[in-house]
C-alpha cells in the first residue's frame, strides 16, 4: 500500500481536525502518501481529491469542523456512485482508506468494500458517542463541556427567577450527552430516550420544587420518547400553568468549538492505530479505545450493536436528581 485516502462524513465533530492531522503525519512516518477527499463520499464521486502532506496539517489541531468538509451521500448508495467512486479512487492510485465518521459512514464503508474490495479502517467521530466498540467517539468529550458551560450560565437565571428550565441537548438516539452534562451540571432532572420518562413523576418533582422556592433544572436529549424539550415543557405546562416556565434548545453550538485535550488525545491515538493497521493489512474495522486500551471491532458489529448507557452513571442520577 502506497497512497492512502483520508475523509470524514457525516455530522462533523471537535476533534476530526487533529485526527486528519495524525494519519497525515503517520502515513509520512512510514514514507506513505496521503490523499485527502473532500465532502466524504461526494467528494469521491465527484474526485474532489487534495494531496496532504505533514505540512498541510499544520496550526489544524486546536481548530473544531472538519478542513475536509463533509456531507451525507445519498448518491454513494447507488450502484452507479459507488462506481464512480472507485473510479475516482483508483484514478488517484488510491489503494485504502480512513473513514472519519458514525455508523452511516461505516454502513457505506461496509457496502463498498463488498463490491470493490477497497480496504478500509475507521475512526468513531461523532459527538453522540453513540458507537459500539469505544467507550468515547470523539467530540464527545468537547460537546459535553460545551453543552455543560452553556447549562452552568442558563443555572444563574434560572436560579435568579426562580424558574424552571428546560434544555435540550443533541442526541437523535441516544442521550450520552444528556447524561453526562445532566450529572456534571447538577441537573434536577434528566430525559432521556433509554429510559421511559414519567410526566406524572416529574410533574411531581417540579411542584415539590416550586413549593420549596426553588428553580429546577430539566435537560432533555433530543431523541427522549415523549418528545423533545418543546413537547415536553407543553405536557408539563398543562399541568402546572403558574410555573413561570423557559426552554433553551442548544442545538448546533454543540457541534462547534476547539476540541478539548482529551478529544485531542483520542484523535492522535486513534489516527495513529487507524494508519497503522491500514498499512498493516487490516481491513473492515473500527478503531476505538476500550478501558483505555486500543481494541478493533468490526464494522458490522459497531454498526448494528447498539452502545448502551452506563449503567453506573444511571444509578448516580437516581440518587443525585431530587
Ligand atoms: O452529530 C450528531 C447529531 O448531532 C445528532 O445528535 C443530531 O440529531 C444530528 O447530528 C443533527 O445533525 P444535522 O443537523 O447535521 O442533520
Amino acid at each position: 500500500m502506497k497512497r492512502i485516502g483520508v475523509f470524514t462524513s457525516g455530522g462533523d465533530a471537535p476533534g476530526m481536525n487533529a485526527c486528519i492531522r495524525a494519519v497525515v503525519r503517520t502515513a509520512h512516518f512510514h514514507k506513505k502518501q496521503v490523499i485527502g477527499i473532500l465532502h466524504g463520499f461526494d467528494g469521491m464521486i465527484k474526485g474532489q481529491m487534495v494531496p496532504l502532506g505533514p505540512n498541510d496539517v499544520s496550526n489544524i489541531i486546536h481548530r473544531g469542523g472538519t478542513i475536509l468538509k463533509t456531507a451525507r451521500s445519498k448518491e454513494f448508495m447507488t450502484a452507479v456512485g459507488m462506481r464512480k467512486a472507485y473510479e475516482n479512487l483508483k484514478r488517484h492510485d488510491i489503494d485504502g482508506l480512513i473513514a472519519i465518521g458514525g455508523d452511516g459512514t461505516f454502513k457505506g464503508c461496509v457496502e463498498f468494500n463488498q463490491k470493490f474490495k477497497m480496504p478500509f479502517i475507521g475512526i468513531p467521530g461523532t459527538i453522540d458517542n453513540d458507537l459500539f466498540g469505544t467507550d468515547f467517539t470523539l467530540g464527545f468529550d468537547t460537546a459535553v463541556n460545551t453543552t455543560l458551560e452553556a447549562i452552568d450560565k442558563i443555572k444563574d437565571t434560572a436560579a435568579s427567577h426562580d424558574r424552571l428550565f428546560f434544555i435540550e441537548v443533541m442526541g437523535r438516539d441516544t442521550g450520552y450527552i444528556a447524561l453526562y452534562t445532566g450529572i456534571a451540571s447538577g441537573a434536577d432532572e434528566i430525559l432521556l430516550p433509554e429510559t421511559k420518562t414519567d410526566i406524572g413523576s416529574l410533574v411531581k418533582l417540579l411542584k415539590h420544587r416550586q413549593k420549596q422556592g426553588k428553580s429546577s433544572i430539566v435537560i432533555v436529549a433530543e431523541g427522549d420518547e415523549a418528545g423533545g424539550a418543546l413537547k415536553t415543557a407543553a405536557k408539563v405546562k398543562e399541568k402546572l400553568p403558574e410555573m413561570d416556565t423557559r426552554i433553551t434548545i442548544l442545538g448546533h453550538i454543540q457541534r462547534g468549538g476547539s476540541p478539548t485535550a482529551n478529544d485531542r488525545i483520542l484523535a492522535a491515538r486513534l489516527g495513529v492505530a487507524a494508519t497503522e493497521s491500514l498499512l498493516n493489512g487490516q481491513s473492515g474495522k473500527m478503531a476505538g479505545m476500550i478501558n483505555n486500551q486500543l481494541a478493533f471491532t468490526s464494522f458490522e458489529k459497531a454498526c448494528k450493536a447498539r452502545s448502551p448507557l452506563d449503567r453506573d452513571l444511571l444509578r448516580i442520577t437516581e440518587m443525585m436528581t431530587t
